[in-house]
């Protein structure tokens, strides 16, 4: 693995957006609000368009809900037409839909098509100014008469869950209430050890099927045997059907930090009904990767064209896949260079590997050369300890209505809130659930844990929503 913290979130965003393909066909308006680029500093003082999108067709007049996506890493459309949760509600509820974009993704860019050339105009790319523009995106939404009496809920996944949480937290007066899932708000700094997250992964590896963890722990050697000779590297291209064969030793870092990311993202796919967004996948499909995985001490040559064939699972689904590109990034098409540029700021995830309780070779967490790689690309450097000092870390007993979801089936489960830490922060476990499946759609394979996590989130929704009435009344 190359260098762990710097990819992780990438892998947040691509499960945000990963899994079946939206039910009922999402309809909306879209809009742009004027946002200030700076809302913290008052010398630049130039404005950018934000996107947002609004669908009303529930929306109870005067005064009905507003369920406000805090939009995340990507563009907006991605997560609008993949949180069919919200639309399933809309109705019960009577609520506006609203998503808005995160600024620097999609077509919220401030400063056009300079946002990425320099990191001086990515200096406004923080969740201290994504969480203010979506403060004031609300008080204009409020600005009708229509709207003044709405209470709205934030609403996210991934790190759009920590960002709903997080507005609740800062913003009490502007959102009644937050739903958060799968937000792994403790993966911070040393909130939780850096290595249980790929202990979990591994863990959801082992059950999935006998030998399965076992054989994949022992394939790096294997691998790495193979390096050795011209004959071995020959081999492994054959053997993996690789587009463009790998060529010498120092090729071998690149293909097994690719092997990692796919048993990494797989993992946050594993949703109980077929899917198909970026690849299309099979019910459960670490089960079906795991059936290629059962025996895990034949020689390496045999060991390796199991694990063949485990990776074209999830990459060769159909069959239409000619052969294996290493070097694509499964998410590559979605993940700009924003999600870095965070993770080398803000959002410094420390993760690490021993290959001993998890399944992946031995890395340590190495800040001063996370750090030096930040540097390098962006000419800023990481400032790990600062999300705890901005929203608190482990000490948010503070703040009220939040619901912290999280599946048992997905690794980021480690960072998140797992009991509740009060009435009102309340933490909902989703016993078979991958990454924030309690967002999606209905489906008719849905486990019996997320239909129950819906209906439970659906009802603390609604006693948020009559407090704020009887608020409202008192006034
Ligand atoms: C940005 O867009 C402008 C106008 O559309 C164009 O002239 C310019 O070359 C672009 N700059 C970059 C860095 O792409
Ligand atoms: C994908 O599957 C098809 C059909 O089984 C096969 O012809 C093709 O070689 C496979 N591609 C790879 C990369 O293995
Ligand atoms: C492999 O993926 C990279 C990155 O997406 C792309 O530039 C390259 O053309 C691909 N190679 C092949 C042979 O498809």
């Amino acid at each position: 693995m190359a260098s762990p913290g710097l990819s992780g979130w990438g892998f947040l965003l691509l499960s945000c957006i990963a899994g079946s393909v939206v039910q009922s066909d999402p309809t909306y308006e879209t809009f742009y609000f004027d946002q200030k680029i700076d809302h913290f500093g008052f010398f630049e003082d130039s404005t950018y368009r934000q996107r947002y999108l609004v669908s009303d067709t529930h929306w109870r007049k005067p005064g009905g809900p507003i369920l406000f996506y805090t939009g995340n890493e990507a563009d907006i459309t991605v997560f609008c037409s993949n949180t069919g949760f919200m639309w399933d509600i809309a109705e019960e509820l009577g609520a506006m839909l609203v998503f808005a974009e995160h600024r620097y993704y999609g077509e919220s860019m401030p400063f056009g098509n300079l946002s990425y050339s320099d990191p001086k105009y990515l200096n406004y790319l923080t969740s201290e100014q994504a969480l203010a523009d979506f403060a004031i995106l609300i008080r204009f939404l409020k600005g009708s008469s229509e709207s003044k009496d709405s209470p709205v809920i934030a609403i996210g996944g991934s790190y759009g869950g920590l960002l709903a949480a997080w507005l609740r937290m800062k913003y009490p007066h502007v959102v009644v209430g937050a739903l958060a899932a799968s937000a792994p708000i403790w993966q911070f700094e040393d909130s939780v050890p850096c290595n249980l997250y790929y202990q979990a992964l591994t863990n959801i590896f082992k059950k999935s099927g006998p030998g399965c963890a076992e054989s994949i722990t022992k394939s790096w050697s294997a691998i790495n045997r193979m390096f050795q000779t011209n004959d071995g590297i020959r081999w492994l291209s054959g053997a993996f059907h690789l587009c463009s064969p790998l060529k010498c030793q120092d090729d071998a870092a690149a293909f097994k930090y690719w092997l990692s990311e796919t048993w990494v993202n797989l993992a946050m796919v594993n949703y109980p009904y077929p899917a198909n967004f970026l690849e299309p996948l099979p019910a459960w499909p670490i089960k079906e990767v795991c059936k290629n995985l059962k025996n895990p001490n034949p020689d390496d040559k045999e060991l390796l064209q199991n694990l063949f064939l485990a990776i074209n699972v999830y990459y060769n689904y159909t069959g239409n896949t000619p052969c294996l590109n290493t070097s694509q990034n499964v998410a590559g098409f979605l993940v700009n260079n924003g999600w870095k540029y965070q993770a080398c700021t803000e959002m410094v995830i420390p993760f690490c590997s021993d290959g001993v309780t998890d399944m992946f070779e031995p890395q340590m967490w190495n800040f001063e050369t996370f750090s030096d790689n930040c540097y390098k690309k962006w000419g800023i450097r990481p400032r790990p300890t600062w999300i705890t000092s901005m929203y608190g870390g482990k000490n948010i007993m503070a703040a009220s209505n939040i619901i912290f979801s999280n599946g048992e089936l997905d690794p980021w489960l480690v960072g998140g809130v797992k009991q509740s830490l009060s009435d009102s922060l309340v933490a909902i476990l989703i016993t078979d659930g991958a990454h924030h499946l309690d967002l999606r759609s209905n489906n008719a394979y849905d486990p019996r844990s997320v239909i129950e996590a819906r209906a439970l989130e659906v009802a603390y929704m609604k006693k948020w929503i009559k407090e704020h009435s009887q608020q409202v009344n008192r006034i």
